[in-house]
Formats: C-alpha cells, sequence, structure tokens
C-alpha cells in the first residue's frame, strides 16, 4: 500500500473483531511511524500499549467510574464545552451519519451515551494506545503528538490494521493515570484504538465528509508569473 492508498483507506473504525495484534506487530507500526517529525526534534510523545488483562481492567474502571462520577477532564486538560461555526454543524454532521447507522435515534439520551461509552473499550479492539506529553511542554508539541498519531494510524493501515483516534481518554483521566500508574507532570491527551474491523458492523460504513479545498484552502502568489518569482 502506498501512501495515497493509505490515505484515502484510513477511516476510524468503532467495532473491533477480537483477533488479538501481536506485540511485535505493534513495535513495527511504531517503529515507522516514530519518524513523525516534531519541532526541533524533540519527540514528547510517550506512549502507553495496553492489551490483555491491563487493557480490561482499564476497561472496567473508567465504565465503572463513568457510572457514578461526572466526566473529570475540566480539572486535567482545558477544553471547549461548546463549538462555535462552522466546527458546531460539521461536528452534528457526523453525529447525525453515526448514529444514523448504528440505529440511534436522535435525543435518545440513554444508547447515545452507551455508544459513547464503547469508546473505553476502545470498540472492543485488542490494543489501545493512550497518548501522554509532559505537562510543561507548549502547544506546538501537540502538534507533534498528532503528527505521531496520524503516521501510527496510516502504519497500521499499511499492515492492514485498522484505527480510531480517541479524545475520549482526555476525558476519565484520573482513572487512566491510576490504572496505569501514570506520572503526574504527563497529561493524558487522547487515545487509539488498534485492531482488525469488523467489516459487518453497521458503525463502520461511515465515510465521514470533507470540505471542498475552498473552503479551508488560500492561496498566494499562484496566479502571477510563477517563472518571474
Ligand atoms: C484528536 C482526535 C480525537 C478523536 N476522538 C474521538 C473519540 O473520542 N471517539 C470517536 O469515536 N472518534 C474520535 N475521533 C475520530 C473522529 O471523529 C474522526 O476522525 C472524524 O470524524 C473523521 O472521520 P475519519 O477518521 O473516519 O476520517 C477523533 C479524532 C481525532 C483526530
Amino acid at each position: 500500500m502506498d501512501v495515497f492508498e493509505a490515505l484515502r483507506a484510513r477511516r476510524s473504525i468503532r467495532a473491533f473483531r477480537p483477533d488479538p495484534v501481536p506485540r511485535g506487530l505493534v513495535e513495527r507500526i511504531l517503529h515507522d511511524a516514530v519518524r513523525a517529525p516534531s519541532g526541533t526534534n524533540i519527540q514528547p510523545w510517550k506512549l502507553h500499549i495496553v492489551a490483555g488483562a491491563v487493557r480490561r481492567r482499564l476497561e472496567r474502571e473508567v465504565l465503572a467510574h463513568r457510572e457514578t462520577d461526572p466526566p473529570d477532564q475540566k480539572a486535567e486538560f482545558p477544553r471547549l464545552g461548546k463549538r462555535k461555526e462552522p466546527y458546531a454543524s460539521r461536528m452534528r454532521t457526523l453525529g447525525k451519519h453515526m448514529y444514523g447507522l448504528i440505529g440511534i435515534p436522535k435525543g435518545d439520551q440513554a444508547a447515545s451515551w452507551e455508544q459513547w461509552g464503547r469508546n473505553f473499550k476502545f470498540f472492543d479492539a485488542p490494543v489501545g494506545l493512550i497518548f501522554t506529553i509532559d505537562k510543561d511542554l507548549d502547544r506546538m508539541s501537540y502538534c507533534d503528538v498528532g503528527m505521531f498519531m496520524q503516521s501510527i494510524m496510516l502504519a497500521a493501515k499499511a499492515h492492514g490494521l485498522d484505527t480510531c483516534a480517541q479524545g475520549a481518554w482526555n476525558n476519565y483521566w484520573s482513572v487512566t493515570r491510576r490504572v496505569l500508574s501514570l506520572p503526574d507532570d504527563e497529561y493524558i491527551i487522547a487515545g487509539i484504538a488498534l485492531g482488525y474491523a469488523d467489516d459487518a458492523a453497521p458503525v463502520n460504513a461511515l465515510v465521514s465528509e470533507r470540505e471542498p479545498l475552498d473552503a479551508f484552502a488560500t492561496f498566494h502568489g499562484f496566479d502571477s508569473d510563477m517563472t518571474a518569482a
């Protein structure tokens, strides 16, 4: 698979088969993905890879906490509660398509809560990745982690695996921190579910929309004679 194929084929997968992913394969993916760039090459990413009993314990404890306590994202990692336009509409469109495929009617809070909770099972993927970053680093370093995440997702795709990036892991950070013994000086940024897609699952039919080029790209200087530059 070349890079163009991988870019087009990667999609967020939200239902995985139970087939295990061997540690060696995860290592090969990481070995390639770590060629991702980072500002001044500081390589700020830290990664916790969970499988087996630890993954099951993490799932169990986060879901139990979720039943009794509100999300604890605010204290750890400031995030927007509400997004402005055009972001809010794009988010609603995604939700409409996703919940439509799963068959969750609009306004069914209980079913939506349940579906969101599947994040904390890594959507049944056998391997979960949790990304953390040193709290002292600035926003530029978060770009670096994002690039590393995308490199992992593309490398995984090239190996026949699928992924879903998960900001959801930023929600119940206190439990994740405790279960994985993460140091207090690191933020939990996000996760990635890693495994083999369950192609029969309706949610995996989702192909998210993209805005046309002119909605986000402004070209400067292309209309003038480039050779005269
Ligand atoms: C940083 C980040 C966090 C995300 N968090 C979640 C999440 O918590 N749960 C989820 O189901 N999808 C999550 N996604 C997946 C996005 O919804 C998805 O990338 C987007 O809708 C585009 O669809 P695609 O990945 O299939 O192209 C996240 C993606 C990114 C990049």
